[in-house]
């Protein structure tokens, strides 16, 4: 081999990192010490994994898909046509049973599937900017195609995530009596007092000719459209739920709660489904079975491995080598320095 000798390659201090002599863990996965480990392991995960579990299915939640169910019988084979017309009447009642007793509060969601909220033109087409406060009101180019209207003013807010805002409704009661609905504090405050401003109030907000959603009241500003907010945090997933706002007394068993919807936001063009969603939660949030479930799948899988180790360790024990092996000297391989 030959090197260029113009390298000149210095010799590295003589320290103790230089060296590779610092001190450092090395630890000696004896089977003592691997089962002690594994067992460990999977006595913490199983407790965890049963609790996650046993909150989640004390979670009551009832799902009503109503999307297919809200259009009338003679008009289910052009939904399209129903949900455009705008003379129709779009309220739909639905009957919903309490199937255990329900603790307030009780949380109203409405749930999409196949609604892209991910799609990167749709994601980028806001303007934080003028979310924030008056003086961003002109900022819209990142709002085309919802960005002014045709003649020229300005859009607040603009861009087609708060241009196609959710508006179906929903109403409930209980033997003729209104469940009221609390649709405060139904946003994050991060949002309600970061990212929208107490100063901007909507502007030519859906005035053209194509409607997408939801209208703004424009004496409200957008620090207090909570709906507008909750629409606005766009979901990373195409089936997501929003939060609509929640109900705050018990509803015992066997209730029947009469839900009024105004059926009106427009899914039947792409093939999207609606449902309402109404759930109670527990100290682990909504009902999730998959958390437990991951739990004690990995708890368990840690059991088993620590006793197959025992049976391995108490069959077929490993003898210890015989350490002399290792010097130097000794060099039955042969191989050669
Ligand atoms: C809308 O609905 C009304 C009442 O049902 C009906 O008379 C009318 O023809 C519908 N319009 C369209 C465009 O389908
Ligand atoms: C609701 O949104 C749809 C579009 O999805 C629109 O056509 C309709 O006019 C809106 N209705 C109301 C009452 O805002």
């Amino acid at each position: 081999m030959w090197f260029p000798v113009s390298l000149n390659l210095k010799k590295p201090v003589n320290s103790k990192f230089t060296q590779q002599e610092l001190p450092a863990c090395k630890p000696i996965l004896s089977p003592g010490w691997v089962i002690t480990t594994f067992a460990f392991i999977g006595l913490i995960f199983i407790p965890v994994g049963l609790a996650s579990l046993f909150a989640s299915q004390r979670v009551v939640e009832i799902v009503d898909r109503y999307d297919v169910a809200c259009v009338p019988e003679h008009l289910q084979d052009d939904k399209l046509a129903y949900i455009q017309n705008s003379t129709v009447d779009k309220t739909c009642t639905r009957k919903l049973k309490v199937p255990r007793l329900m603790r307030s509060p009780i949380f109203i969601y409405y749930e999409l599937e196949n609604f892209y909220q991910n799609h990167r033109r749709y994601v980028k087409s806001r303007s934080d900017k003028q979310l924030r406060s008056r003086e961003g009101e002109s900022d819209t180019e990142s709002c085309s195609p919802e960005a002014k209207t045709s003649n020229g003013s300005v859009i607040v807010p603009c861009g087609l995530i708060a241009w196609s805002m959710f508006n179906d409704t929903y109403g409930f009661s209980i033997n003729s009596k209104v469940l009221d609905v609390n649709k405060k504090d139904i946003a994050w405050n991060s949002d309600k007092y970061h990212k929208f401003g107490s100063d901007v109030y909507p502007k030519n907000f859906q005035s053209g000719p194509f409607i997408g959603g939801g209208k703004l009241n424009s004496s409200i500003p957008l620090s207090e459209q909570e709906d507008l907010i909750v629409w606005m945090r766009t979901a990373a997933l195409p089936t997501f739920r929003k939060l609509y706002g929640k109900i705050e007394v018990d509803l015992e068993p066997n209730e029947e709660i009469m839900v009024t919807i105004h059926n009106n936001y427009n899914t039947y063009s792409f093939g999207g489904k609606k449902r309402l969603v109404l759930s109670t939660t527990s100290w682990i949030g909504g009902k999730n079975d998959f958390l437990g479930m991951a739990y004690l799948t990995f708890g368990g899988l840690s059991l088993l491995i620590a006793a197959t180790f025992i049976l391995i360790h108490l069959i077929r024990p490993r003898s210890l080598g015989d350490p002399s092996y290792l010097s130097w000297n000794k060099n039955p391989a042969g191989y050669s320095n």
